[in-house]
């Protein structure tokens, strides 16, 4: 297995929509393996392909607590098929927006069908953090980010402080 770089907003290929995977053989295995690891590492409770340059409909998210079993769960075009009306708001951060946080509403309940590591196609029925986990890394494989769902005045604030972090990381020659 391998870390991956882990791209950081701004970022054209954060703004991009990723192609279905065909099946998930073993070059996607390893890419899904890849990914788990960069995330533990990071560390993180989500990571989408597009986050590594990869342009691939491809996601893993564990949301166990610390101290818990881990609950590493690695999908391929992940669809939601049903929504609850009810939503809830919860505080979301990035690994590609490191340090910014905003509360974001999203359906509270979701039922997400996606192909698993044997390539079998699964249904899954989703609730609590796990919901809005998965349904921000699913935006991701459409080149949408969690400041996206937030207020245009809010977002922009976020954006220039990044972009000014960019800039500084580029001049120090990191
Ligand atoms: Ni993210």
């Amino acid at each position: 297995m391998a870390l991956l770089p882990i791209i950081t907003a701004p970022d054209p290929r954060l703004k991009t929509v990723a192609s279905r995977v065909d099946a998930v053989d073993d070059d996607i295995r390893r890419l899904m393996d890849d990914m788990l690891e960069t995330m533990y590492a990071a560390p993180g409770v989500g990571l989408a392909a597009p986050q590594v340059g990869i342009s691939k409909r491809v996601i893993v998210v564990d949301v166990a607590r610390t101290g818990d079993a881990p609950e590493p769960m690695q999908m391929a075009n992940p669809e939601i098929i049903e929504a609850s009306s009810e939503r809830s708001t919860v505080e979301e951060g990035c690994l590609s927006l490191p340090e910014h946080f905003a509360e974001v509403k999203r359906p509270e309940r979701v039922r997400i069908r996606y192909l698993d590591r044997e390539n079998e196609i699964r249904e899954r029925d989703m609730d609590g953090f796990l919901a809005t986990c998965i349904q921000h890394e699913m935006d991701h494989l459409d080149g949408i980010l969690f400041v996206d769902h937030i207020s245009g005045l809010k977002r922009g604030m976020i954006m220039r402080k990044l972009t000014k972090l960019k800039k500084q990381d580029v001049k120090a020659g990191a």
